[in-house]
């Protein structure tokens, strides 16, 4: 019977005007932490979605660790465990930190599940069916020691261009030049060290370029940014090319249904994750995945992209799911990066902050709050500004919105029982807070988040405005005005619930202790437009404290010192007193980047008997370095001499000034220890080899 049906009942729950949304944020990859570059997506992106809900949408936010590739693979390797073991670890990591950073997922998944196999599968076979999969045998750099073929990313050597050593397979980053592996001079495998070789394969191609007409089309729409439209229109004028969708064993993915050994491109089954985490989700509630992914569906598909992987949602993606008959994206909703200062986040800096760092020291609201409070709906790159952060949340959520219900509620706690008056002292205060909601709440749809709070803040201080202007604490005084005192605090906490409840998506614990404080049920956006009368509140509780500084500071020393090297080393065989350092990569080793330095000054150091401060001529720059040779050498008889010194060390901060750098030098310590003499042909600046 028609009308018993389970999609029936679901319709009737929803209300027939409902949007259903299915979102998702990009797969962070399962080999490495969450850091707060990750989080602006995580976090904008479940605004995103608590807005659809607070606005009575049905919205399904999913997501899922990105668990393939080479990288995890070596990873795993390099740990000693199985990829299994690995992906496993780093996805309970994610999800612990995802939930303590209020992200809340309707499912968190895996790109290596059965799911995931089937889809990648079934959208393979049908692109292949459709002839939009070709094969033919390419030409790759292969490690002879390790057996595998190498990715760009594994192969070091010096750039063909201007001979920078220690560059990647694919560009330089010194110059900026893209060329092929091949191209490198000295190339070396950063897996085993050994010279690349080149070695043939057969290698499966999806044909992008069939679906340039529908693309282009697509992207014209609206599905896009207008950035990412006018980026795309680049890629297209360039002409669209076959995509290379396999790779050769070794290797941790899926392998290709009727070949032998070879596997699927993470960059394959990645996306189509997001379809394998939702259909995990559908299992769970009883819901028909197709109903959600058939072409002609009514639901919307939004997902929530960095910049950088814009094409491979905007162009790959769309183009599989046409050739395999899916829906395409409502939209592709990508974001720019972020920066710490004004900086790229920097390990030496302290400003590379992992999820959890933040966590050990701040409020995960508070990052949430600040982060909306600068974002919209651009690709911008936007820059989280310690200070900037420190005053906005101290300033604005603590000083204002809080503020608003502290000051309040303390009279209606202390003066009335806790009793609301029964009318408002200022009705079109109320409706003015109220008719903005239309407004704010297009913001946050546009996700120009920062317009929203911007708005709700601006509400904020008519707030304190019109309570400081009536000064409840002298009316309180007189038993004959006290009765305006119950009047001014109802109004302006009928406004701060309102303020809070447009806040929600933003700081929702905070808003969930003000709806326990005011003791009203979930608020939604439309219980705004009733005023809370006549009404028992509860004792305030503080609701958000302000920010400390040193907070601050001690999250950032925390990542600095995180990513300080371990001196732990191996006490084993004949040098068991003074032990070789743990094994390091020669990968590990081309780091070090080892320069000729003329010692022009050399100097005591006040209160620092080992100490000497040396000052270092590179041939053209000069570095301060503080080494431990006092002992072995008189300044006088340091200056002019030769030394080898590691020119890429991290600048450290010691209590005698900062050290740029150190010194090499060679011997059993004290007054024996040796450093270069000059006169062996070596210039300062000099690359040692
Ligand atoms: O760039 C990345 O971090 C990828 N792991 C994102 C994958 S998103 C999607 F396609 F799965
Ligand atoms: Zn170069």
């Amino acid at each position: 019977m028609w009308h018993t049906s389970r999609s029936f009942f679901r319709t009737m729950r929803r209300g027939s005007m409902s949007r259903q949304i299915l979102v998702t944020s990009a797969l962070p990859y399962a080999n490495g932490p969450i850091h707060l570059g990750h989080l602006v997506e995580y976090i904008q992106t479940d605004i995103w979605v608590r807005f659809q809900r607070l606005r009575g949408n049905r919205c399904i936010y999913v997501c899922a660790d990105d668990a393939h590739g080479t990288p995890i693979m070596l990873k795993a390797r390099e740990l000693g465990i199985t990829p299994e073991e690995l992906i496993e670890r780093i996805g309970r990591e994610h999800q612990q930190d995802f939930a303590d950073f209020l992200i809340e997922f309707d499912n968190y998944y895996s790109t290596h599940s059965e799911e995931n196999r089937y889809y990648a599968e079934l959208i393979y076979q049908r692109l292949r069916d459709a002839g939009h999969i070709t094969s033919r045998t390419i030409k790759q750099a292969y490690d002879p020691v390790e057996n595998m073929f190498l990715p760009d990313r594994y192969i070091k050597g010096d750039c063909p261009r201007c001979g920078a050593a220690e560059q990647y397979g694919d560009s330089c980053e010194v110059c900026g030049a893209t060329y092929t592996p091949a191209e490198l001079r000295n190339a070396v495998s950063v897996v085993s060290g050994a010279t690349p070789v080149d070695k043939e394969s057969e290698h499966y191609f999806f044909r992008l370029q069939d679906f340039g007409d529908m693309l282009r089309t697509w992207a014209g729409d609206g599905h896009v940014q207008g950035e990412v439209a006018n980026k795309l229109n680049e890629w297209f004028e360039d002409g669209l090319r076959e995509w290379d969708i396999s790779r050769d064993s070794p290797y941790f993915g899926f392998r290709i249904p009727g070949t032998e050994d070879k596997y699927f491109y993470v960059w394959l089954d990645a996306p189509i994750g997001y379809m394998a985490s939702f259909s995990n989700w559908c299992e769970q509630h009883g819901e028909d995945f197709d109903a959600w992914w058939r072409p002609d569906t009514d639901t919307e598909l939004y997902h929530f992209i960095g910049k950088d992987i814009v094409y491979f949602h905007a162009l790959f993606w769309p183009a599989m799911l046409e050739g395999a008959g899916f829906r395409k994206p409502t939209r592709i909703c990508a974001h720019g990066f972020l920066t710490v200062n004004g900086q790229k986040m920097s390990k030496s800096r302290g400003t590379f902050i992992m999820g959890r760092t933040y966590l050990n020291h701040l409020n995960p609201e508070y990052l949430r709050y600040y982060l909306a409070a600068k974002m919209g709906s651009s690709v911008h790159d936007l820059d989280l500004s310690l200070d900037d952060f420190i005053q906005r949340v101290n300033s604005d959520l603590v000083g204002k919105l809080v503020n608003i219900a502290s000051r309040s509620a303390s009279f209606i706690n202390k003066r009335f029982d806790g009793r609301l008056a029964d009318h408002l002292e200022a009705p079109e205060l109320y409706r003015t807070v109220t008719a903005r909601g239309e407004q704010i709440a297009r913001h946050y749809e546009d996700r120009e988040f920062s317009r929203a709070i911007r708005e709700i803040m601006a509400l904020a201080d008519e707030a304190n405005q019109y309570f400081d202007e009536r000064k409840p604490w002298v009316l309180a005084k007189d038993a004959e005005t006290l009765e305006r005192v119950q009047l001014i605090c109802t109004q302006t906490l009928n406004v701060f619930r309102v303020l809070m409840t447009y806040l929600k998506p933003v700081v929702p614990r905070i808003a969930a202790r003000a709806e326990a404080f005011l003791q009203i049920p979930e608020q939604t956006w439309s219980d705004a437009t009733e005023p809370l009368l006549d009404h028992t509140i509860g004792r305030f509780e503080p609701l958000a404290t302000r920010v400390a500084r040193e907070s601050v500071d001690a999250m950032l020393e925390e990542s600095r010192e995180t990513l300080a090297p371990k001196a732990e080393t191996t006490p084993t065989g004949p040098l068991a007193d003074n032990p070789i350092a743990e094994q390091i990569e020669i990968g590990d080793f081309g780091k070090v980047d080892l320069r000729i330095a003329r010692i022009s000054k050399a100097a005591q150091v006040d209160g620092a008997d080992k100490l000497l401060q040396l000052t270092l001529d590179l041939g053209g720059e000069t570095r301060t370095v503080f080494a431990g040779i006092r002992a072995a050498y008189e300044p006088a008889d340091l200056e002019g001499k030769l030394t080898v010194m590691v020119a890429n060390l991290k600048p450290r901060k010691m209590r005698f000034g900062v050290s740029e750098g150190m010194v090499l030098a060679a011997g059993p310590g004290g007054k024996d220890l040796f450093i270069l003499e000059p006169d062996n042909g070596a210039e300062p600046g000099m690359k040692v080899k």
